[in-house]
């Protein structure tokens, strides 16, 4: 239930559209002018909001917008974390509308409507849902807690500046809390409560054959293809059981005890047919010895996100080529840590690289687990307030993303984070058609205040 007007409604949604028109894409620097129009744009909103102090930090990459509203030194303090960056729209022609001009669609999934846009859910519009529930607050003269925004503009490349950042500020960052609407939930009706999110490696290798493109007749047979010897190292990584075969990958990893997993698998509501159709598949893969729901949250894994070398163009071109690449990441659980199973990649690969090409292999970014503590007022001011706004008691559950940035709120300024998401897997986020459900950006606005009222308690 929204306690929001009509006008209210309207005038919010309109307000998002205009967030959602500025393409800021942070991975093309074609896009960096929009970048700093963008973090203007929201500074300027959280000066409207509310916030007593606005600030654009500039840093070696995009800049961070800050803001912040101080009623009382001895209050509790929530700092909220959000980006205001999104990911690129390509490919553009599978977008049904174009990607920075939000329109509201009704869907199969989204009866009352939901905005379609890059960045609808990921993330400007759960930061939005942010400043209008600290507008609201104000409004109806119900905050109760300090506030302080701390909205980035690089969270889709990796966060690289922003921990210097953090090391810089530690004393104006100080907070209780850390709170970030960017995850999602099951659905509106039996909502999921994020309480952690996996780390990420992200790596790639580039193997050198001849030292140049050869013809295919004249030399083919006689020496080691870039490529064929690349697709043999990747199957190479996962074995038959599904388990990622590089020596050491599991030696940090915490089992959770089967009768654990098995209470997380009961009181979850994940229905693997639905699950199936959502993704037009028969069958699935995975891990032995793990559910799918498992596998998906609490076991790390290794994928292949891009592959490439030799003729991609129209028609065919018989070439042995030189080169032959690949982006690899890998999903990590608690107690991996990145860097270490960076390392172990990329020694591995050498390991296991032969003579007859030469390799190289490149980290580009990375982050650590984290795993949202009970035992602190943040966990239960969530579920306190997913009970208030949706009338039931909410499912704690693990989600398989990653967000660099959290581990480090713990280990720079000592705070812990509460998860508090509201979009939904079939959202589409960073993939063409992005939407964000009306009902979920009226329900965040809601659930939100709801925090605010039991975290300032
Ligand atoms: N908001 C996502 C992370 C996310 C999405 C967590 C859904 C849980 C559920 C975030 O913007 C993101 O895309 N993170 C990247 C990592 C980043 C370093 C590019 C990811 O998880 O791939
Ligand atoms: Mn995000
Ligand atoms: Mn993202």
């Amino acid at each position: 239930m929204s306690t929001l007007s009509e006008e209210e409604k309207n005038k919010y949604l309109k307000e998002l559209f205009e967030f959602l028109k500025l393409p800021s894409v942070s991975a093309d620097s074609k896009f960096s002018d929009y970048m700093n129009t963008t973090a203007s744009w929201l500074s300027n909103e959280l000066s409207k909001s509310g916030c007593d102090l606005v600030n654009i930090y500039e840093t070696n990459g995009y800049p961070i917008v800050y803001g912040e509203k101080i009623i009382n030194p001895s209050y509790p303090t929530i700092l909220v974390y959000g980006h205001y960056d999104v990911q690129p729209p390509d490919p553009l022609e599978l977008w049904t509308s174009p990607p920075f001009n939000p329109i509201i669609k009704k869907t199969d999934i989204h009866p009352e409507g939901a905005i379609f846009a890059r960045g609808a859910c990921d993330d400007k519009g759960q930061v939005f849902m942010h400043v209008k529930a600290f507008e609201q607050l104000i409004k109806k003269d119900k905050l109760n807690c300090n506030v302080k925004f701390m909205i980035e503009g690089e969270e889709e490349v990796g966060s690289e500046n922003l921990e210097k950042f953090l090391l810089d500020n530690k004393s104006k960052l100080d907070a209780d809390v850390i709170l970030i609407s960017d995850t999602g939930l099951s659905d509106l009706k039996n909502p999921t409560f994020t309480v952690g999110l996996r780390g990420l490696s992200y790596m790639e290798v580039k193997l050198t054959g001849p030292n140049r493109d050869l013809h295919s007749g004249t030399y083919g047979g006689t020496l080691a293809n870039p490529i064929n010897i690349l697709s043999e190292l990747i199957s190479s990584l996962i074995d038959k059981k599904g388990r990622i075969a590089i020596p050491g990958f599991y030696d940090d990893v915490v089992e959770i005890e089967k009768s654990k997993r098995d209470i997380i698998e009961e009181k979850s509501i994940f229905n693997i047919q639905k699950f199936k159709n959502s993704l037009g598949l028969a069958e699935l893969k995975g891990e032995e010895g793990y559910s799918t729901l498992e596998r998906k949250s609490i076991r790390p894994t290794l994928d292949v996100n891009g592959i490439w070398g030799g003729y991609i163009g129209e028609g065919s071109k018989t070439v042995i080529p030189s080169e032959a690449y690949a982006k690899i990441s890998m999903r990590l659980v608690p107690n991996q840590n990145w860097k270490k199973i960076s390392e172990l990649f990329k020694n591995h690969i050498k390991n296991i690289t032969p003579e007859t090409v030469s390799v190289e292999v490149s980290t580009h970014h990375g982050g650590n687990p984290y795993v949202t503590p009970e035992d602190f007022k943040g966990y239960e001011s969530a579920i306190n307030a997913y009970r208030d706004s949706f009338g039931v008691e909410p499912i704690p559950q693990k989600d398989g993303g990653s967000i660099p940035i959290v581990p480090m709120f713990e280990s720079i300024l000592g705070i812990k984070t509460v998860l508090m998401g509201f979009g939904l897997d079939s959202d589409a986020i960073h993939s063409p058609n992005e939407n964000f459900g009306v009902k979920n950006f009226f329900m965040g606005i809601e659930t939100i205040q709801n925090f605010y009222k039991h975290f300032g308690s």
